[in-house]
Parts: C-alpha cells; structure tokens; sequence
C-alpha cells in the first residue's frame, strides 16, 4: 500500500512517500480503509520530540470503511464506515490502511463525509473535554477562547455555543469573520488589541494557543473562574504545568487538560455532526503524497481550522 512513512535520514522533512506491505489484522483488530486523515499539532510536535509510531507512519484522526475484521471483533463488519481517534494505538493513518481496536472507533453518521468525520477526533474531544469536563461549562458563562481560529478554537466556539455560553474569541485579523460566524459574541483582534490588560472577567478561559502570562490569565478569571491550559508555546505548557496549582490559590482555579480518547464523546460529537450543530471548518485539504507539505504547513501554528489529507474521493 502507499504510505508516508518517518525516515530520520530522509530530507528534507523526514516524511517519505512510498510503498509498505499493508498491514494484517490481529483477532483483536480490523483493518481499515482510510478515506481521510486530519492531522493534529500531535502528528508534527510527537516527530519534533523524537516520539515515534512503531510503523513510523503518523495520523490519528481516520475515517475510512471496514475492510476486514479479526476474529474477537464484534462492534463492527467489513463494509462498516468509521471514524477513530488512533493517538493511544499506535498512529498510522497517513497510509491507505491501517490495523485498529475497536475501542478506538464509531460508526460514522452516513450523512456526515469522510473528510468532515475525520476532522472531530482529536480537536473536537479536546474543546468538549476543556469546557464541559475540566471547566463545568454553565448556561450564561462568560467564556474566552484565545487561539479561537484553530482546529481545537473553531470547535470550541461553536461548543461553547451549544452550551450557551457566551463567547468571545481571540485571533489574529485573518480569523475574525470566521470566528464570528462559527457563533461568537465578541472577537478580539490580537494583533490590534492586548486583551491581557482588559478589565472584563470571564469565568472561562481556555488557553488555546498564544503565549500568554498565567498571571495575566488569572487576573481576568471571575471570582470561581477556570482557565484551562490547553496548548500554544512548549515553554507555556510547561509553565503551567509547574506553576498551575500554585496560583490556583483562592478560588480560581487555573488548570492544564490533557485530552484523552474516549468513544463516548466521540459519539457525541458525530451526534452533533450529524444535526448540524457543529460544522468542522477544513481550510486545505492535500493529497497523501503532498502530506509532509500539509505537516509543514500545520506546523507554522497559523492553519484556519483543520487540515485534510484525502486518500480516496468519498
Ligand atoms: N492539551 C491537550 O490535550 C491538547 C490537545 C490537542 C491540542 N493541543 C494543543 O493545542 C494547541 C492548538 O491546537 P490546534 O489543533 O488548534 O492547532 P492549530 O490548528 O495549528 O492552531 C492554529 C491557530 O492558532 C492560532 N494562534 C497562533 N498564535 C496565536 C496567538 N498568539 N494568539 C491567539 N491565537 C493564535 C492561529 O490563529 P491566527 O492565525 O489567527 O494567529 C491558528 O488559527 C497546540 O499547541 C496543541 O499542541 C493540546
């Protein structure tokens, strides 16, 4: 089958299009037919960290049909169409096929396309998983997304939405129109305005992307606010990480998410697909073999929403 498969020597992206045996399920797996791929900052910081997949293919967020199944499997039969966040199984999904769990996917809503599908996984779980689980999102709070034009950013306006909160988004010029219409309250433009020195107070706020002072984040928390540390700067991430519970004193709460893949949220947010209520925003979409062009691309942290790599017209 074609792959694009990390090769530490290859230049100059060490992603190297070409043939690999394709693989063969276990008892416990199926194997899959991939149609779309989304990638993820997952995909490009793991291959920056030296974090490797065994098959050295990247590629989390799949949705392709069932091609044939191992002998314990019993949710799903060849023909099935799926979708499946593969980032604790292994990664593979920027090749024609790849071998999962079933744990790792649901069916995917037939009115839902494959590119559409394979954009939730990971960026979807992570906004639902930062408002609805780590921040106790309420009717009526006020939220603030900073990164809200991103892959994670466009879900999380428009959930934060669904749970009738209300928004306001931070991006730069590029992203503002877009933020507004995923259902957005308010927008602040930051390369026009410090949002930090505001005086309005949120009772969320998700640190999405940016490289902001914790402290800063805190002071614009309401009494009982939660910020949520979610990505941006390695140096922030780590910071938070070091510093979080020691300014949580009082009560804000300032708190780090790492997001986990999980089947039920997953089928929550295919429900929500499916109704309309949410709408992935997909700014490009690439050929497999273009893929280490779509990786460079993501990695420059500016995408629009997500990014798609197609294997097969759906
Ligand atoms: N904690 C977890 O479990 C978890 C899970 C998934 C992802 N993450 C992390 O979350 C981050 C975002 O992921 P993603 O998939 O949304 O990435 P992405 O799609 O690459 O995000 C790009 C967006 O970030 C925005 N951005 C860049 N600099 C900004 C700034 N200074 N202020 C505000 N927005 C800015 C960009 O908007 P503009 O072009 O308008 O600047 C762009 O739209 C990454 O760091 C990722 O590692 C964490």
């Amino acid at each position: 089958m074609k792959a694009v498969v990390y090769d530490k020597k290859a230049r100059p992206d060490k992603l190297v299009y070409g043939d690999v045996e394709k693989p063969v399920p276990g008892e416990n797996e199926v194997l899959i037919k991939i149609h779309s791929v989304s990638l993820n900052a997952a995909d490009y910081r793991s291959m920056k960290m030296g974090i490797i997949p065994k098959r050295k293919i990247f590629g989390a967020d799949i949705a392709g049909r069932i091609e044939s199944v191992g002998q314990n499997i019993s949710l799903f039969k060849p023909g099935d169409e799926v979708v499946g966040d593969l980032a604790n199984y292994g990664f593979g999904g920027m090749a024609e096929y790849v071998t999962a769990p079933e744990i790792a996917l649901i069916i995917k809503p037939g009115t839902v396309s494959f590119d559409e599908a394979a954009a939730i996984p990971i960026a979807a779980q992570t906004a639902l998983q930062a408002l609805r689980d780590k921040s106790r999102i309420q009717k009526g709070h006020n939220v603030l997304i900073v990164g809200s034009g991103g892959g994670v950013g466009t879900f999380a306006v428009q959930l934060a939405k669904y749970f009738e909160a209300e928004v306001t988004g931070v991006c730069s010029s590029k992203n503002v129109q877009q933020t507004l219409s995923l259902g957005a309250d308010h927008v602040i433009d930051y390369t026009k305005e410090n949002f930090t020195k505001s005086s309005k107070r949120y009772n969320i706020i998700l640190g999405i992307n940016g490289n902001y002072p914790l402290l800063a984040y805190r002071k614009m928390l309401s009494r009982d606010g939660t910020f949520v540390m979610i990505g941006g700067s390695l140096s922030q991430i780590f910071k938070s990480l070091l510093f979080g519970r020691l300014i949580s004193l009082g009560s804000k709460r300032m708190k780090s998410l790492s997001a986990k893949a999980n089947r039920n949220d997953l089928k929550f947010l295919a429900g929500l697909l499916e109704k309309g209520v949410i709408k992935p925003v997909i700014e490009r979409r690439y050929p497999l073999e273009k893929a280490s062009e779509a990786m460079d691309y993501l990695s420059k942290g500016h995408a629009k929403g997500k990014v798609v790599i197609q294997l097969k017209s759906p």
